[in-house]
């Protein structure tokens, strides 16, 4: 039973008290998230479509249209002229629609348990879908580089093999897998590869069109099957949006389910109801930044990922684990365990997060984060090393 009413005053002052508890983008301290702070244009076209539903799309055609016009344009920036798939949640709900067509892919002519190979450095969201969907794991190796050790990956392949899992944007390291090989291999075992680029989806297609780097990670990949790219991470989009992309429609069609109360009376997607919003966001996004808009602002992390890795290393005592790829740091300090480190930042405000193997402290570099707030963090940093 809900208490009592209240009046609108009421309300929206205990709402702000609420909202008043919760950390925000703007003060810079978030420095342990892959989101950022929706865009302007982002949040205004996610207002005019709060009623939309894409669950039952033939009530909102002009939504579904927009869906359509995002997944291609999502497509393109992804090397192929025919992806298909759907704006979801995030990339969990991505990554688990990828593990459900392969498993339905692999259900055609096999009754054994499923096998998925993947490195440890994929998202935990796989163990959500391995566990969801009775799915053996099997663990390949990393390398030196903490990325999938390629020639330890072909002995991982049986004849149970539903799918490879690789990354492009580690959630630790922010590292990108070598998915031109690891396509290779999969394609000549006829294996589905399935492609985690929740976070460098939105990254790498820029850094690539300026020429920053030439890492292959997409469907120019003639063995990648589906790609996970999230509009909620660097695509600067409002929470909840994922983005889950299948080469080809039929592996798309594994996951129709008859719907025959609604308008559409198929649904391909793992929720019903769906927001419209977020797609709305997603578009507004993409056809107002376009390539140039959008590398300017992967730039502008990628340049501020560069200047905090020297001042890291130029720091006495300061281990930081990997070169940064992409916008994701991480690193450790001699002499103090990374849980009092951490302890010790919070204290000063700061939320950053940690890996696991090997335990650092890791910084996620978005759009939110300035040079100010880094300076700013560097020097608390270098005052709590310098007190160890
Ligand atoms: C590589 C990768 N994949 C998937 C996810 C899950 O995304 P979400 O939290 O949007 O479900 C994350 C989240 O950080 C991630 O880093």
């Amino acid at each position: 039973m809900f208490k009592k009413t209240h009046d609108q005053k009421y309300i929206f002052e205990k709402l702000e008290s609420f909202h008043q508890m919760d950390m925000t983008y703007d003060s810079g301290r978030i420095l342990g998230s892959m989101c950022t702070k929706p865009d302007p244009i982002a949040l205004e076209a996610f207002r005019m479509f709060t009623e939309t539903n894409l669950g039952d799309g033939g009530l909102f055609k002009g939504t579904s249209m927009m869906e359509d016009e995002v997944i291609s344009s999502l497509s393109r920036l992804l090397h192929s002229s025919e992806a298909c798939g759907h704006i979801v949640t995030g990339g969990t709900e991505a990554n688990i629609m990828a593990m459900c067509a392969a498993k339905y892919i692999f259900q055609e002519d096999n009754e054994d348990t499923p096998e998925v190979i993947l490195p440890r450095t994929a998202h935990f969201s796989f163990k959500k879908a391995c566990s969801m969907l009775s799915l053996k794991t099997v663990e390949v190796p990393l390398n030196d580089e903490y990325k999938i050790d390629t020639t330890a990956l072909e002995d991982c392949i049986t004849d149970n093999t539903m799918a490879i899992v690789a990354i492009a944007g580690s959630t630790e390291f922010g590292l990108v897998d070598d998915i031109h090989e690891i396509s290779k291999i999969a394609h000549s075992n006829d294996v589905y590869l399935h492609v985690d680029a929740a976070l460098g989806g939105f990254i790498i297609p820029f850094l690539n069109y300026r020429n920053k780097t030439r890492l292959n990670f997409d469907f120019k990949c003639k063995g990648v099957s589906s790609i996970t790219l999230d509009p909620h991470k660097m695509g600067l989009a409002p929470v909840p949006a994922g983005g889950i992309l299948f080469r080809e429609k039929k592996y798309l069609d594994k996951l129709a389910i008859d719907a025959p109360y609604l308008t559409k009376n198929v649904q391909t997607t793992i929720v019903g109801t769906r927001t419209g919003a977020t797609t709305a966001a997603t578009w507004a996004l993409i056809n107002y930044y376009g390539m140039d808009g959008y590398a300017d602002i992967v730039e502008g992390s990628i340049n501020l990922t560069g200047y905090t890795y020297n001042k890291l290393r130029q720091m006495k005592n300061v281990n930081v684990i990997v070169k940064p790829e992409l916008n994701v740091i991480a690193f450790n300090v001699d002499d103090m365990k990374v849980n009092v480190l951490k302890e010790e930042l919070f204290k000063k405000g700061w939320r950053v997060s940690n890996t696991v193997k090997p335990y650092a402290i890791r910084l996620v570099l978005m759009p939110h984060v300035k040079r100010e707030h880094i300076d700013e963090f560097l020097s608390d940093l270098e005052e709590i090393i310098g007190g160890s």
